[in-house]
């Protein structure tokens, strides 16, 4: 008879914290840091905030759960890991395994750019670089530092790769002595990093209001209908933030060890998300109503927000040179950790499935990973005019894989444990060793019938805005 492989055969995790701290380092990322705060200005402060915890709770919760619970199951990766649970459902699988594929470029070419502004902060030129001015042919308008950047063609290429090589390295060490290894020192020192310059920057004349702006809510204009666009926003956002549906925490969910709380992990994770995205916040809010006088435009959406507005603030802090390094290490590490995770997804896959050595399914994924970046660096650059949908190549591999990619994947899982294998599958992952699974009433209610529906409206309200 065939034994059942061991965890310790593909390798694993060594301890709870070990992995609590993976997979909050996979969860802490740009999401957390740039996309929160803007999020949370523009949907009524408070309001927002108040919404996004109750969905982290009941909602998040419940898919992260759901996603570990099957890794630790199985004990495959994603493509082994669906057709385990139900077979007719392996097509699952393999979308689990290209929207990490997929993602991991664009990722690695995004954090890049972040690399970029940390050498630039930490060379003292943070401030020139905030109010350049680039000149664009036969034209009187200019380009700011970052437009000017992305569309050039080598330096962009350059950091990718970097970012990219920085990646693997951990990979290629594995999970205990990669992985878990570097996030149990890297996660404290971003937890540090950001508690200190929250700190710094709340101290500033001013920021007192901002942070009203970002705390209280706001009712003023607030109907129905923007009420409802608010919980999609934070329905969205908590589903990106917390790695949900690229396959990462159910390949994360096969490296924990059998003796550890499930329940008690996911909560952990939770927590440490949830407030790295909420100290963000009191950074980015109130400094930028500081630098802006009030202003709530400043807080504009998308990439000028991180690399446009906030070095123009820094620029203008005092010290804000070694707050604007700060800063960017911080992203850095939120950002290289995410993209380890990606990583790790599908070279576990190409591991399993082709039966490669590690280091092997590193090479292949490194090089398949530089191909399909180089497509979104040169979307920026030379290939500036081409774009599907009136979307750069970047934006659209972001959107195709989030909006819907994603939301299909989750919303499948649903069907597939709620109705087909049902919540005892999971429920019986979540008791091993324990005594009580103390959500499940939540979580079977959350699974059946509120995830789903979270999900379908997460899939049509691009469209329907669009409309
Ligand atoms: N959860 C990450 C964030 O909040 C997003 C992410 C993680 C994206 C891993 C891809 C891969 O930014």
């Amino acid at each position: 008879m065939e034994e059942k492989t061991k965890p310790s055969s593909r390798g694993g995790f060594g301890s709870k914290i070990g992995f609590v701290l993976a997979a909050a380092g996979s969860a802490v990322g740009l999401g957390n840091i740039w996309r929160f705060p803007y999020l949370a200005a523009k949907y009524g402060g408070g309001i927002f905030l108040l919404i996004y915890l109750i969905f982290a709770i009941t909602f998040g919760f419940a898919l992260m759960l759901t996603e570990i619970a099957i890794g630790r199951r199985t004990q495959k990766s994603v493509i082994g890991a669906y057709k385990e649970v139900d077979k007719r459902f392996s097509l699952l699988g393999v979308l689990a395994a290209v929207i990490p594929a997929l993602i991991l470029p664009y990722y690695c070419v995004i954090g890049g750019w972040v690399l970029k502004y940390m050498t630039i902060f930490a060379k003292g030129d943070g401030e020139a670089v905030s109010v350049a001015e680039y000149a664009i042919n036969d034209s009187d308008e200019t380009l700011t530092f970052f437009e000017h950047f992305i569309g050039l063609l080598k330096q962009p290429s350059v950091f990718f790769i970097i970012f990219v090589l920085l990646t693997s390295v951990v990979v290629f060490f594995g999970v205990e002595k990669g992985i878990e290894k570097v996030s149990k020192f890297l996660m404290p020192v971003l937890l540090v990093l950001i508690i200190g310059i929250a700190v710094y920057t709340l101290t500033l004349k001013g920021a007192g209001d901002g942070l009203k702006y970002y705390l209280l809510p706001n009712f003023k204009g607030f109907t129905f209908s923007k009420l409802l666009q608010t919980i999609a926003a934070a329905c969205g956002q908590l589903f990106y933030s917390m790695s949900i549906a690229m396959g990462i925490m159910i390949t994360y969910g096969s490296y924990m060890r059998k003796e550890d709380s499930l329940e008690s992990s996911v909560r952990q994770i939770e927590v440490f998300d949830t407030l790295v995205a909420f100290l963000a916040g009191m950074i980015i809010v109130p400094a930028v109503f500081v630098f802006s006088g009030g202003d709530e435009t400043a807080l504009n959406k998308g990439p000028g927000l991180m690399f446009i507005t906030l070095p123009k603030v820094f620029a203008a802090m005092p010290a804000g040179q070694i707050l604007g390094t700060a800063f960017f290490i911080l992203v850095t590490l939120a950002a290289l950790t995410s993209s380890i995770s990606l990583m790790e997804t599908v070279v576990a896959v190409v591991m399993e499935k082709f039966k490669l050595s590690r280091t092997i399914s590193c090479f292949i994924v490194i090089l398949v990973t530089l191909c399909i970046g180089m497509l979104s660096v040169l979307g920026y650059s030379s290939w500036s005019d081409f774009s599907i949908f009136g979307m750069q190549i970047l934006d659209l591999f972001d959107f195709t894989t989030n909006n819907i990619m994603m939301p299909i994947l989750a919303l499948l899982t649903c069907i597939l444990i709620g109705y087909t294998v049902k919540t005892k599958y999971i429920e019986e992952e979540v008791m091993y060793g324990e005594k009580q699974f103390r959500s499940k009433l939540l979580y079977s209610v959350m699974i059946k019938f509120i995830c789903p529906i979270c999900m379908v409206m997460i899939l049509i309200t691009p469209f329907v805005t669009e409309i």
